[in-house]
């Protein structure tokens, strides 16, 4: 099915690694500077989402940030099991506010639904033909005026994937389509790093529209 090849779960059955290939082993640095800004509404009841979690490093910072509920989904039955591993040793009492889901993004389902979605790494790990239902997808599970944060990257003119090559007007033509607005698009945002790319790293924060 596009947009959940079995080629991650493979990935991580060979026993990816912390900081090995899209792995930063922390939060990502592009998140870690939205946060340091404190402008996202977070506190009781407020719920991020993140996509394509991986070991969930970035969904352990939202919930550090102060949201309530933090879900966190992985397509890969093994990427889940490392992210509770990880949840479970790091010390950290956030933790216990992130919910790890097992399933499929596109099939998934949220109530009540997210204020915050963060997408890193994730669409650029999907097949391209998936990418109108993932903006789709990410409508459905927003809450009216909530935000989607996307950490565009990898900015580059490679060919084929994952990761496929972003960018700004891409990410736009797949959002405005589905009813979200820009607040921020920032192509200074702090840099993503992962596999050891030089690839730039643009930020956009979407406001999905009332009434969608
Ligand atoms: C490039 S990795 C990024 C992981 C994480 N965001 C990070 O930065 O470390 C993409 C992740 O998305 C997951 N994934 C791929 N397709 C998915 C789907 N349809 N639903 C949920 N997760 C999916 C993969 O298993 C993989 O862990």
């Amino acid at each position: 099915m596009a947009g959940a090849s079995p080629m991650w779960e493979a990935m991580w059955a060979k026993g990816l690694r912390p900081k090995e290939a899209f792995d930063v082993g922390g939060p990502s640095p592009t998140l870690a500077e939205v946060l340091a800004k404190g402008s996202l509404g977070a506190g009781v009841g407020k719920c991020a989402l993140v996509p394509g979690c991986g070991r969930a490093y970035d969904a352990l910072a939202l919930a550090e940030y102060g949201f309530e509920r933090v879900v966190a989904v992985d397509l890969a039955p093994t990427a889940v099991e490392a992210a509770k591993q990880f949840l479970a040793s790091c010390g950290n009492p956030a933790a216990a506010r992130v919910e790890m889901q097992c399933a499929n993004f596109f099939e998934m389902k949220l109530e009540p639904k997210a204020d915050v979605i963060w997408d890193c790494t994730f669409l650029c790990a999907l097949d391209p033909s998936a990418r109108t239902d993932w903006a789709r997808k990410m409508g459905e599970l927003l809450e009216p005026e909530g935000t989607l944060i996307t950490c565009i990257f990898p900015i580059c003119d490679k060919e084929g994937g994952p990761p496929f090559a972003m960018s700004v007007p891409l990410v736009k033509g797949l959002l405005e389509p589905a009813g979200f607005r820009a607040a921020e698009l920032r192509e200074d945002a702090a840099r993503h790093t992962a596999g050891g790319m030089a690839a730039g790293t643009a930020l956009g924060l979407w406001t999905k529209a009332a009434g969608r």
